[in-house]
């Protein structure tokens, strides 16, 4: 696991999962260890291998948000790099009683500085027209509509998309972050585990 984003003092937590973390992995993509625990062994394989093959997919990165002081995962977030310039914020979600205290904002954050890392200039989110919340969230995090041509598909075309422009990080900053990822994430296995 790698900080890559914090807020409270180090409460709330953004971070990046790696590719052995697959016990991490199913319970991010569960959003809850006892819904997986309860399913049939054949549902828990498929679990299993969609978490496997997103942390060694080139096309995703998985994150976890995690309430420290509660020792417990409070959201996640992806990112899919589908458009090799544009990759998109997806997969959001802030459990149903954290919301409204601006803990997508970690997300955010830590999903930008991965990007930024990596030298991506742009980066989109697609949100249902329905769906305010998010969209405020979105634009509260410097995201903007434009219009994208989403072919024929008409489910796209029901959706909004965003995107926003991305700071070059200064070289010292890349160090900064790798070096102060490694210290947090040793302490840190409980709430994913
Ligand atoms: C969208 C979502 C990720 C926002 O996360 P969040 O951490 O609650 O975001 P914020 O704290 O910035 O709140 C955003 C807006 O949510 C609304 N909100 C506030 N409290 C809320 C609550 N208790 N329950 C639901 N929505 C609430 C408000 O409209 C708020 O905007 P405002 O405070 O500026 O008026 C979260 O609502 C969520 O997980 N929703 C379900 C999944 C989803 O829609 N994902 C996004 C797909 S694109």
């Amino acid at each position: 696991m790698r900080l890559m984003a914090e807020q409270d003092q180090g409460r709330y937590q953004c971070l990046l999962l790696e590719e052995d973390e697959i016990d991490a992995a199913i319970t991010v993509i569960c959003l809850d260890r006892t819904e997986y625990e309860e399913m049939s062994p054949e549902r828990q394989h498929e679990v299993w291998n969609i978490a496997e093959n997103t942390l060694r997919s080139p096309t995703y990165e998985l994150y976890a948000l995690v309430d420290t002081q509660e020792d417990r995962l409070v959201g996640k977030a992806m990112i899919e790099y589908m458009d090799e310039d544009l990759p998109e914020i997806t997969g959001l979600h802030v459990a149903p009683d954290q919301r409204g205290k601006r803990l997508i904002n970690i997300a955010y954050e830590g999903c930008l500085l991965s990007l930024r890392e990596q030298g991506y200039q742009e980066a989109m989110v697609r949100i249902s027209p329905n769906n305010e919340a998010s969209l405020k969230a979105a634009s509260r995090n410097g995201f903007e509509e434009f219009t994208r041509d989403t072919g024929v598909d008409p489910d796209l075309a029901n959706h909004r998309f965003l995107k926003r422009a991305l700071d070059p990080l200064a070289p010292k900053m890349r160090f900064g972050a790798g070096h102060r990822a490694g210290n947090a994430a040793d302490g840190f296995e409980h709430p994913l585990s």
